[in-house]
């Protein structure tokens, strides 16, 4: 199975997808940090940081194919990224995400840097 490029984008692997907890987030040492979540089997990545006061959401509850922040309970849609409930108004960034041969690989913006 090939990756297809995306411009501006580079595929890294991100983790084994079993070392990503069912409904819970694992966040990645990128810079800015991202988080895999998974829920029902459906992978993705956001910004780990939450908008409304940088708080890790790799933190957060997941369920209803949203995460949870836990210190100030705002919520983001894991799909698109948008706040669906105060206190946060600003959506976090998500990106493509692929699992090949049961390894999860983010598609991150070039300038998001990582450890080799
Ligand atoms: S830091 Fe996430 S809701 Fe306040």
């Amino acid at each position: 199975m090939t990756i297809d490029d995306i411009e501006g984008r580079t595929w890294r692997r991100a983790c084994a997808l079993d070392a990503v907890p069912e409904d819970e987030g694992l966040r990645l040492g990128t810079l800015p940090p991202v988080a895999v979540f998974v829920q029902d089997e459906e992978v993705f990545c956001l910004d780990d940081t939450c908008t409304h006061d940088t708080y890790s959401l790799a933190e957060g509850w997941v369920e209803d194919g949203a995460v949870e922040c836990t210190l100030h309970l705002a919520k983001f849609d894991l799909r698109t990224g948008m706040p669906l409930r105060p206190p946060a108004s600003v959506p976090v960034a998500v990106h493509p995400v692929k699992v090949v041969d049961g390894d999860v690989y983010v598609a991150l913006p070039n300038a998001y840097l990582t450890k080799e």
